[in-house]
């Protein structure tokens, strides 16, 4: 089959990231008989940098004609001033919104080989598999108004969490088809002892719950499931959340894996049913553009190579060449490769390229 793919590098090590998530499309295409059409784009820091623009419309429209969307990573110091006009970070969120990115997956696995890895004890990390389902087109981020402004006692700024009955519907509704294809349990996460659009949140779940027989839901309030996500990870499967707390909480949850440099991303437009999908769809790694990695061949590429598998499962209906993708990673793995972020005594350490090319060539 032919697929077309949009691909953003971006900044800091996201060149040389994205450049091995190429590697192993490429190598994916070879053995499988697919074809994998690359049109490259700027985004963020170097777009600005180019055009002044974290996202120019002639990008966005290149990915619109794509069939999925492949972004490294934006951001960097020198973009970094409060004041800006412009930030990278705004090329990310109209990408969201302008190519209505609504449900944002985000799996954390911890692998057996890698237990040692986290700042966490083995015993709470061990057999984490969870996956965040998080909303990523509304809420907080993009409520209005949003604004700041001036007044005779000093400045003040607004921002706002709203939710339509539509939106967190579809949402859940992720949530319940991706616990279905897995063990069947989803944590619906909220703050309804407080916040109003929580209370609606948490009576759509219950509502729509009646529809998902065979999985188990639960709610759960946003500071307890911080708590419950170092105390006893294991025990989640599928959490859905509001966009800031799936950001604050997904963050914490990398750590449970060790590195950022481990974790993928989707980001879809559509409600994937069965596990596999054809819906348009956004992947990124989730670690930043670490700025102070870059041009060393120093950075993990597996997070960038991990979010082409989740390519291949929810935008393009490929399960197979998934799964081989992520068979690789496991077997150079469980071969004692590691980048200097995972890299514990014993094992063997290789910088980017290294690791990608040895992925690459295992499928
Ligand atoms: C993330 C990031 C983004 C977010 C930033 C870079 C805008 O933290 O993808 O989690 O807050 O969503
Ligand atoms: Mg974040």
């Amino acid at each position: 089959m032919r697929f077309t793919v949009a691909v953003l590098p971006g900044d800091g090590v996201g060149p040389e990231v994205a450049a091995e998530g190429v590697r192993v499309m490429k190598r994916v295409g070879e053995r499988f008989g697919h074809e994998f059409d690359l049109h490259y784009g700027d985004i963020g820091g170097a777009s600005i940098d180019k055009h002044g623009l974290a996202l120019t419309p002639e990008t966005l429209k290149m990915c619109k004609r794509c069939d999925a969307v492949y972004l490294v990573a934006v951001g960097g110091p020198k973009w970094d001033d409060p004041l800006a006009k412009v930030r990278p970070e705004d090329g990310l969120l109209g990408l969201r919104k302008g190519l209505g990115l609504f449900a944002n997956l985000r799996p954390v696995k911890v692998f057996p080989m890698l237990v040692d890895s986290s700042n966490l004890k083995p015993d709470v990390v061990r057999g984490v598999d969870l996956v965040f389902v998080r909303e990523l087109t509304g809420g907080l981020y993009f409520g209005k108004p949003k604004k700041r402004w001036e007044t005779p006692r000093g400045r003040r700024a607004v921002d706002t969490l709203a939710y339509s009955e539509r939106e967190i519907e579809r949402i859940l509704r992720v949530g319940f088809e991706i616990a279905r294809t897995r063990r069947k349990k989803l944590t619906s996460v909220d703050k309804a002892n407080v916040l109003e659009s929580s209370r609606l949140w948490r009576q759509i779940a219950t509502e729509i719950a009646s529809g998902y027989p065979d999985v188990e839901l639960e709610h759960q309030l946003v500071d307890s499931c911080a708590m419950r996500l170092i105390q006893r990870p294991a025990d989640f499967d599928v959490l859905v959340t509001e966009n800031m707390f799936g950001d604050i909480l997904t963050d914490e949850a990398s750590m449970l894996a060790g590195s950022m440099g481990m974790l993928p991303s989707a980001s879809l437009a559509g409600v994937p049913r069965g596990g596999v999908s054809r819906a348009f769809g956004m992947y990124e790694p989730i670690h930043g553009s670490a700025p102070r990695r870059a041009g060393q061949n120093i950075a993990n590429p597996i997070a960038a190579i991990l979010s082409c598998a989740l390519m291949l499962r929810y935008s393009f209906g490929l399960l197979g060449e998934a799964e081989a993708v992520e068979g690789a990673v496991n077997r150079v793995l469980e071969e004692g490769y590691r980048t200097f972020d995972i890299m514990v005594e014993g094992m063997k350490k290789i910088g980017t390229r290294e690791m990608g090319e040895l992925i690459a060539e295992r499928i």
